[in-house]
């Protein structure tokens, strides 16, 4: 796959995504930079044509690339959010010294998160769903790892963790052997939003903090969640938006520039637990820790400007400055809601 990032682009400021169609029918979305630079090693020439769609013509003629949705930017002037990239540089920097001091000082305790889980959150989950020596646990949406890891070593238990993102499960799996924990501890990259990769009835717990607003079919995530439980078994899931208020356009982009987003209207999480299966369904407010997480995370940052520029950039480091303000805002106000759902299979 030929491509480059560092185009010569004719327009500037034209942030760039882009659905690469193969020759074999199949299409990929890409929509992050990092992304292009992993899988795309030769540079290749674009251009624009007048209707503001770009092409390139793949070097072998084996794919074609088209780029959608330019986001054209006029003398600082955005038309819309433009996408951020929070996941690929925490994974990817998970353990520089200035990445791990902003989560020091936003959590308190370091499990390497990019969420809205305070630590007290983070020491309750286990507790929440009973886990024990013997339990067999999935994580979906485990991140860099850190946290997973730290529920195997407290609790005794074993533990499959599961995300997306290349650099976080790459991460996850060297600390999992690093920490003497692999034997009962295990990572692997899988988009939760299609079918989870384990049998019928595998485990005790399932859990998943502040994910599956990234995932598109809430109904068959949970149902997907349900089928993986033994009977018995318990569920946990956060949601930070829920929505609570009125929200403008803008808001919502800028809410939405880190990635694929659903926002849920107030009730619908529970409708769809209660459908999928489960019983015994609880329900946390965690709004004002969320808005707290988005404050501290912010302030955490922004003492630390320069080192975070120097590796992320400018306009990377502002964008995830605009996001974190914006969650603050936006929770702070109540008009986005975060809770932490709980529920059980039928024994
Ligand atoms: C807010 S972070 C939470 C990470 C971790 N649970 C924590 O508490 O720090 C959301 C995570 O969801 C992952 N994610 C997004 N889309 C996903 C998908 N389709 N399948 C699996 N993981 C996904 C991201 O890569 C990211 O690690």
């Amino acid at each position: 796959m030929g491509f480059d990032l560092a185009l010569d682009l004719p327009v500037p400021h034209v942030r760039l995504a882009a659905s690469v169609c193969r020759e074999d029918g199949g299409t990929r979305v890409y929509d992050r930079p990092q992304q292009f630079a992993v899988e795309c090693a030769n540079p290749m020439p674009v251009v624009l044509d007048e209707t503001f769609a770009w092409r390139a013509n793949y070097l072998s003629s084996l794919a074609w690339v088209k780029l959608v949705h330019p986001r054209i930017e006029f003398e600082g002037v955005s038309s819309m959010a433009e996408r951020v990239d929070l996941y690929d540089s925490a994974y990817t920097n998970y353990g520089s010294d200035v990445y791990r001091q902003v989560r020091m000082e936003t959590y308190g305790e370091d499990f390497g998160q990019t969420s809205w889980v305070t630590t007290e959150e983070s020491r309750e989950i286990p507790k929440r769903l009973d886990l024990k020596p013997n339990s067999s646990v999935l994580e979906v949406g485990c991140g860099s790892g850190g946290y997973a890891l730290y529920v195997a070593k407290t609790v005794g238990c074993r533990l499959l963790g599961l995300d997306v993102n290349a650099p976080g499960v790459h991460n996850a799996n060297q600390l999992a052997a690093a920490r003497g924990l692999a034997a009962r501890v295990h990572f692997e990259q899988c988009d939760a939003s299609k079918n989870l990769p384990s049998e019928d009835k595998t485990f005790d717990a399932v859990f998943s903090n502040d994910v599956l607003c990234h995932l598109p079919g809430r109904s068959n995530v949970l149902g997907e969640m349900l089928r993986v439980l033994k009977p018995g078994g318990r569920m946990l899931f956060s949601d930070a938006l829920v929505i609570g208020g009125m929200l403008s356009h803008e808001e919502i982009a800028a809410r939405s520039s880190i990635g694929f987003y659903v926002f849920s209207p107030p009730g619908e999480n529970e409708r769809l637990i209660e459908q999928a299966g489960f019983r015994d369904i609880h329900v946390v407010d965690t709004t004002d820790s969320a808005a707290q997480i988005a404050k501290r995370w912010h302030q955490a940052r922004e003492k630390r400007r320069k080192e975070l520029v120097a590796v992320e950039g400018n306009r990377s480091f502002e964008g995830l400055q605009g996001f974190l303000s914006c969650v603050h805002n936006l929770t702070t106000e109540r008009r986005l809601l975060r809770y932490l759902y709980c529920a059980n299979k039928a024994s």
